[in-house]
This record gives C-alpha cells, sequence and structure tokens, in this order.
C-alpha cells in the first residue's frame, strides 16, 4: 500500500540484483529502474557482499552512474560474453518481447544485451502492453523539442513510429525488413532478447521466463 511507481521500480530492481554472483560480467541498463539496480550493485560492492565485478554499460548515461555506485567498467572489445544484463523496458508484451529506446540507448543496449547469457527485465507493471508499439516506440525522452532530431550517444537519430492499436503481425518479419533500409541502424523492439521479465505490482512481485 502506499507504493510510488518508483517504489515499484526498485523492488524490481532489487530482485533482479539478487542474481548477481562474484566474478560477474554485467550488462549495465539504462533509466530510471536501471539506476536502482546500479546503485544497489554499488552498495554490495561496498559493504564486500560482492566482489571482482565487471560492468559494460549500455549508455554514457549508464556509464557516469555506475561510476558513481563505484562499478568498475569495461567493454564488448575486452569481454565479448556478458554474464547477465540487468535493464528496463518501454514496454513488454506476453511474449516478453520489448520497446526499448526511449532513453536514447537501443544500439548499445541491444549490442550488450544480445551478447548476454542471460537479460532480466526489471519494471513495473504499467510497461506491461498486449501488443508492442501502442506507447509508441522511442520518442524524445528529455524533453527537446518536437522538430529538434533527438541524436544518441552514438550520434544517430532517432525517429518515432507510433501505432495507435500497437503493431499487428508478424514482428520478427516487422524487424527485418526494418533493418534491410540502408539508413536504419537499429530498431526499438527487442525479440527473443529478454530471458526472463522481473515485474513489480502494487500486489507483489511477478516472474515471467521464457
Ligand atoms: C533506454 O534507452 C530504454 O531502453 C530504457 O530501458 C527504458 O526507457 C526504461 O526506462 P525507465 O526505467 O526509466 O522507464
Amino acid at each position: 500500500a502506499g507504493q510510488s511507481q518508483d517504489d515499484l521500480k526498485r523492488i524490481a530492481a532489487l530482485r533482479a540484483v539478487e542474481l548477481v554472483r562474484s566474478g560477474m560480467v554485467l550488462g549495465l541498463g539504462t533509466g530510471s529502474t536501471a539506476a536502482h539496480a546500479l546503485d544497489r550493485i554499488g552498495d554490495l560492492l561496498r559493504g564486500g557482499d560482492l566482489g571482482d565485478i565487471v560492468g559494460i554499460p549500455t549508455s554514457e548515461w549508464a556509464a557516469a552512474r555506475a561510476a558513481a555506485a563505484g562499478i568498475p567498467l569495461t567493454d564488448l572489445a575486452a569481454h565479448p560474453v556478458v554474464d547477465l544484463s540487468i535493464d528496463g523496458a518501454d514496454e513488454v508484451d506476453p511474449a516478453l518481447n520489448l520497446v526499448k529506446g526511449r532513453g536514447g540507448s537501443l544500439l548499445r543496449e541491444k549490442m550488450v544485451e544480445g551478447a548476454s547469457r542471460r537479460f532480466v527485465v526489471i519494471v513495473d507493471d504499467s510497461k506491461l502492453v498486449p501488443r508492442l508499439g501502442g506507447s509508441g516506440l522511442p520518442r524524445h525522452p528529455r524533453g527537446e523539442s518536437e522538430i529538434e532530431p533527438f541524436v544518441t550517444d552514438n550520434k544517430n537519430y532517432i525517429v518515432d513510429l507510433f501505432f495507435e492499436d500497437g503493431i499487428h503481425g508478424d514482428l520478427q518479419a516487422i524487424s527485418d525488413d526494418l533493418l534491410r533500409i540502408t539508413d536504419v541502424v537499429e530498431h526499438g523492439m527487442f525479440l527473443g532478447l529478454a530471458t526472463s521479465v522481473i515485474i513489480a505490482r502494487k500486489d507483489g512481485v511477478v516472474l515471467m521466463d521464457k
């Protein structure tokens, strides 16, 4: 009772951090939910409950937050295989497909999370949707004017697509079609990447596994 959406984000994040073991290579997510996970991992490192952790940030924001939390950073070149990634999402469908990127870092997120043995998604229940795309594929996260294109950490533009009733059809085929367009570097649909989703609701935590 009395739990804010941010409380729920923290609850999901703390549950995910219980999966972290000493010695792991971690994928470090971006956003207000992942922030709780980064802070918690930092606390556990400082307290000596975890050791020998290295993290691969999914954005410049995550790198700064993780550094402030005291998490040693590395990259995919040094560690091409990631043990566990923990990140939020903008939308989660019943098959654990995701929309991500509203924080503007979908390419790095997909690279790190695609290289992970386990990718645990942490959300409050407001992120659950029957169909992806209804609340809009990535839009401007920092309040830029609508006519100013959003430029990512990798200096790419983000173009927003909105589907009033969500995306109908074969998501994998739509993904393939999008990626065949020369100028499209990536898109925000994360299909088949999440190995589990931790959903915090007012009445408790629900775990969805692939
Ligand atoms: C970052 O680019 C996104 O994919 C985030 O994972 C997403 O926006 C979730 O952020 P919140 O946890 O702040 O909702």
